[in-house]
């Protein structure tokens, strides 16, 4: 599994979104340690605040299925004309269970792709510097 074929299936995963309030797709793709891919899509709600982005729903869902580690990310907005990156709480949410060198994919419609990792998109994490000791 590359991190194309990763970010292909955050694409896919995006046209199950559930957006009628900001139309706006959020694929996720996460690849777990055993090789395998969960994937979500944002789920939005008529109270706006309950709205559950792709990239925690993949998390979640991959948690709740067992998995315990995590290889990489890739989050596709085909309804973006730029690379969307993950929230602020997102990326909180995440850094709870993947280390500072977790490599991070996000893209748009426009095929820029921006390859990151946990670290650079939350630094000075105090959870990641003890646990990288
Ligand atoms: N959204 C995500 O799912 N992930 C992101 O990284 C950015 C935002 C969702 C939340 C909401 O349903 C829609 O995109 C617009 O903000």
């Amino acid at each position: 599994m590359d991190s194309t074929e990763l970010f292909t299936m955050a694409t896919e995963a995006a046209s199950r979104s559930y957006s009628p309030y900001s139309r706006f797709r959020v694929g996720a793709a996460l690849l777990c340690d055993d090789g395998s891919v969960v994937t979500a899509a944002n789920v939005e709600n008529r109270s706006f605040g309950m709205t559950i982005c792709a990239e925690r729903s993949a998390l979640v869902a991959a948690l709740a299925q067992g998995k315990k580690g995590f290889t990489a990310l890739a989050i596709s907005c085909p309804d973006a004309t730029y690379p969307v990156s993950p929230c602020g709480a997102c990326r909180q949410v995440l850094s709870e269970f993947v280390s500072a060198g977790f490599p991070i994919r996000f893209g748009g419609s426009d095929g820029r792709i921006v390859d990151t990792t946990m670290g650079e998109l939350m630094p000075f994490d105090a959870l990641h510097e003890l646990s990288d000791r």
